[in-house]
Parts: structure tokens; C-alpha cells; sequence
């Protein structure tokens, strides 16, 4: 089920929609757009918010009921006083996209008179997030209890040619979240590392993308010691996949994204504890990320060139696992002392980020669910951001900010090095309590060599609650980050 989403100019008091959704920030006047409908309504619109009943809060929903003719019933969604309108454009459409998909209208309209390029495009996108539900595993009800799903999706704006640009470049963002989020939401048993890798060769095929995909033997010819430490207690074949889109000038270095893949992280013999590990699945959130902003690139047909990594395998305890205080040798040469079979991520992004090397790379920006100790720092809102180049670093964030994705950088001075030294080897995969997230990255920062940037996506990737705009599971998060980098490198 996907929405269709288009854009056409027309009254709202003519509009023959089931129903009408209305954005309006808090304490917002009857719209101009309105008069004409609220009128033939008898006023009822106007009074509502003269008697303050509705008041546009945030997240507010209110019900009016249509007449004879024109729109069958009409919701006025509050937006707050949100100082960032497009965050709160895309907050109020989600709302409004997902109140229309409960209750089973099938199609819908969004009042978007008087709204720029950017301000469509958000709303856009919101409403693909709101309509948006994993369903796949669930069978469906019966006809009798059967609510149409939301399909169809009008904006209903001023000019519909200047709209269309912005409704394309926001529906390629949405099947790119999309694709992420069903990946995420995906079962362990469902979204293994062969299932990413045809996920992969798919895209390849439908957008004329070069796909390379590196299983066990294939790693082990690379010396890939520390990816395959991870993988050696799973009988699943680990995955290392490399999509290559090139629409820019032949010589132009590359953007390379890279995710992490764990189709499920049980911690291996450093095992995790039973409870909640079932979000574990979601440990290849980063590696969805990657996949979904190749699918929205592709689609919006960026003149550059971008590859997308990711790095898949399963963290399993088995007789044959690897355990704390065994030593390893990363494809770079360097020895690893594994102290902690739960800090894998680092592990398998370690080659990975290694093996992107190959293609000169002009920046490289990661994606990890990588530690348990970001979420500590930054919270579910926001993203951890590392780098080994300050402007680097700045332009990713304000590419977060631009996809309402915040990220917020944290240090990585020299000193937190020391923490990851190793008696025994070159170092260790972990660095104790303090600083956990920094730990990781200084890790990974031991294997890059280009400018760099790290996102630690483990308290925003996935939600464990019901966020009222997503549901509890995949968020997409790094999808837009990703996304609005590469664009902003193109113009
Ligand atoms: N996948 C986890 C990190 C994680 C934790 C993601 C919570 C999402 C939510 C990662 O592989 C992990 O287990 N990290 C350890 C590292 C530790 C052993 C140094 C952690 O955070 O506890
Ligand atoms: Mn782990
Ligand atoms: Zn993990």
C-alpha cells in the first residue's frame, strides 16, 4: 500500500474531498483560504476558534462536519508556536496524514494555500510519514472490519506547477523512508544479511546501480579478521555490499555512506539481558538508512556520484563465537583484543570503513545503532555526531537540522585514545564505562583515513513508544541526514 500524492489548485468550499485537513499554528485566525467554506458552513469554523476551542496546539485535532457540498468533513490540525515552521509543517501533515488513515477515509486533502516550495515538500513528506504502517506480518481482518487505508493524498495549493517539484523530490524522500522502515521493522528471522543483499541487488536493477556483494570466503581473502569475528558464531552468511550510483562527472569522488547491519545483536557470549532484546533487530537500522537514501537519490536523480555501504551479519553466542580476550586482525593490520563481544558494531564497521578506502572517497559519513551510551547522552531526539573534520562535521549536522533529524556534535579529542589501548594488542574494542559513545568512535576513527563523519543513530533510529507522528518501531532516521548532505553537495 503506498499513498499517492499529488498537487492541484482549487477552493476548499468546492473541494469534493471525504475530507479536508486544515494546518494552523497556535492561535492562528480563520485562514483566508477558509472564509469562503466556513461560511457556507453557517460560520461554524470561525466560532470554533473564536470561542477557543480549537487553539492549534501542538498535535490538537479538531472535528467539523461537513455540508451538502464540497468537502465531507474538514479537520483543523494544530502546529503549536514550534519556532522551526518546516519541523512543524511536517509534525501537523504526519498528524493529519495519520488521523485520515484511522479512520478510514482512503483519500484525503491538505489545505496548503499560501505555502512555498519548502513548506509543500515538508508537508509532503510528513503526510507520507503519518499514512505510513508496517503491516506485512499481520493478517488481514476481515472485509466487515476492513478501514480503507489512506491511498491518496491531495495538497491544495496555489500554483500547481511550482508544486510539483517539490511533491516529487518529497515522494522520493518518503519511498526512501519507507524502504528503510520496513527493513528495520522487519523480524530478525525475515531481514537477514542475504535479504539486505537482494534488497541491495533489487535497487541495482531498478536503477542501473553497480552492486557488490562480499559474503565469508570473500572476506576472508580480504583478511576482513575483525568483521568476521562477529560473524563466526552465526551459520548465516555475512554480508559486505557495496551500491554504486554514478550520475556525476566521471572523475568526481565519491560521497560514500556506510551502515551498520546487525540483523540481530543478542551481544554474543557477552550476552545481552533477555529483557527487551527484541529491539535488537533493529541493530541494522543504520544499514536500512543507507539503503533507503540510495533509493531516494536514485529517485530524485542527483547528478553525483554516491556509494552506499553496509556491513550485515548476525551477533550470535555458539560454540564456535568468538569470546572476550581473543585477539583479531582487522584487514588494515591492526590487532584487535575483544573485551566485549556486545561492542560488535565497531568490529564489522571497522573493515568496512577500511575497504571504502578503494574508492577515494571525497567524504565518508557512517550510520551506527552502535552504542547503548549515546542513548545515555543525547536522549531519543538526537543523533550523536563524530568526525576527524569540524567543517565536515558542521555540514552533516546542518543536513540533520534541514531533515528535522537533529544531530549534535561530540568531542573527539586525542586524549580518548588512551581508553582504548590495549595491553596485549594494538587495541581493544572497548573503553569502560566513561564515555562510551566517544569510545566507539574513537575506534572506528582508527581505520579511516578521509574526512569523516560518525552518527550514532542508537536513540534515534528506532522508537520504542509511539511517537503520535511514527509508530513504535523504524523511524528512517538517517534516511534525510544522508539525503540532505548529498543534496546540499550538489547545489
Ligand atoms: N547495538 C548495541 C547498541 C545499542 C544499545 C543500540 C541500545 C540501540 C539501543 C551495541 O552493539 C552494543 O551492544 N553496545 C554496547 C557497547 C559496550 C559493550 C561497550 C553498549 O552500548 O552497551
Ligand atoms: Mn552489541
Ligand atoms: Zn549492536
Amino acid at each position: 500500500m503506498t499513498l499517492t500524492l499529488s498537487a492541484r489548485s482549487g477552493r476548499a468550499a468546492t473541494a469534493n474531498t471525504p475530507l479536508l485537513a486544515c494546518l494552523m499554528s497556535a492561535g492562528q485566525p480563520l485562514p483566508a483560504a477558509l472564509k469562503e467554506l466556513d461560511k457556507s458552513l453557517g460560520g461554524v469554523i470561525k466560532r470554533t476558534l473564536d470561542r477557543r476551542e480549537f487553539r492549534g496546539g501542538r498535535d490538537e485535532v479538531f472535528h467539523v462536519t461537513g455540508g451538502k457540498r464540497g468537502p465531507r468533513r474538514i479537520i483543523l490540525v494544530g502546529m503549536g508556536a514550534a519556532a522551526n515552521r518546516v519541523t512543524a509543517l511536517r509534525r501537523g501533515a504526519a498528524i493529519a496524514a495519520r488521523y485520515a488513515h484511522r479512520s478510514g477515509v482512503g483519500s484525503m486533502t491538505v489545505l496548503a494555500a499560501g505555502w512555498n516550495s519548502s513548506e509543500i515538500e515538508q508537508a509532503a513528506i510528513g503526510a507520507q510519514h503519518g499514512a505510513w504502517e508496517y503491516t506485512a506480518m499481520k493478517t488481514p481482518p476481515s472485509e466487515s472490519d476492513m478501514r480503507a487505508p489512506l491511498t491518496e493524498l491531495t495538497l491544495l495549493v496555489d500554483d500547481t506547477k511550482s508544486a510539483e517539484g517539490p511533491v516529487r523530490a518529497a515522494v522520493a524522500l518518503g519511498e526512501g523512508y519507507a524502504l528503510a522502515r520496513t527493513l528495520a521493522n522487519m523480524p530478525g528471522n525475515i531481514c537477514t544479511p542475504d535479504l539486505l543483499a537482494d534488497t541491495a541487488r533489487d535497487l541495482g536493477r531498478r536503477h542501473q546501480m553497480k552492486v557488490t556483494v562480499l559474503g565469508r570466503k570473500e572476506m576472508e581473502k580480504e583478511r576482513m579478521g575483525s568483521f568476521l569475528c562477529v560473524a563466526q558464531g552465526t551459520p548465516e552468511d555475512p554480508k559486505l555490499v557495496a551500491m554504486e550510483y554514478r550520475k556525476g562527472p566521471k572523475n568526481q569522488a565519491p560521497i560514500v555512506l556506510v551502515g551498520k547491519g546487525l540483523c540481530f545483536d543478542t551481544g554474543g557470549i557477552s550476552i545481552k539481558p533477555a529483557e527487551r532484546m527484541e529491539f535488537m533487530k533493529f541493530d541494522m537500522c543504520g544499514a536500512a538508512g543507507v539503503v533507503g537514501a540510495m533509493e531516494a537519490i536514485a529517485r530524485m536523480g542527483l547528478p553525483i556520484n554516491v556509494v552506499g555501504v553496509f556491513g550485515a551479519t548476525t551477533n550470535m553466542p555458539s560454540g564456535t563465537a568468538v569470546k572476550p580476550g581473543d585477539i583479531v586482525r582487522a584487514s588494515s593490520g591492526k590487532t584487535i583484543e575483544i573485551i566485549n563481544t556486545d561492542a560488535e558494531g565497531r568490529l564489522v564497521l571497522a573493515d568496512v570503513l577500511h575497504w571504502v578506502k578503494r574508492f577515494s572517497p571525497a567524504a565518508v559519513i557512517d550510520a551506527a545503532t552502535l552504542t547503548g551510551a549515546c542513548v545515555v547522552a543525547l536522549g531519543h531526539t538526537t543523533t550523536g555526531a563524530f568526525g576527524n573534520d569540524d567543517t565536515l562535521v558542521a555540514e552533516v549536522v546542518a543536513a540533520s537540522r534541514r531533515a528535522s533529524e537533529p544531530a549534535w556534535q561530540l568531542p573527539l579529542f586525542d586524549e580518548y585514545k588512551e581508553l582504548i589501548r590495549s595491553v596485549v594488542a594494538d587495541i581493544k574494542n572497548t573503553g569502560g564505562r566513561a564515555a562510551g559513545a566517544i569510545t566507539a568512535a574513537a575506534f572506528l576513527n582508527e581505520f579511516v583515513d578521509y574526512p569523516w563523519v560518525h552518527l550514532d543513530v542508537a536513540g534515534t533510529a528506532y522508537t520504542e513508544a509511539d511517537l503520535g507522528t511514527i509508530p513504535v518501531g523504524g523511524t528512517g532516521v538517517p534516511v534525510g541526514t544522508f539525503v540532505e548532505f548529498v543534496r546540499g553537495r550538489v547545489s
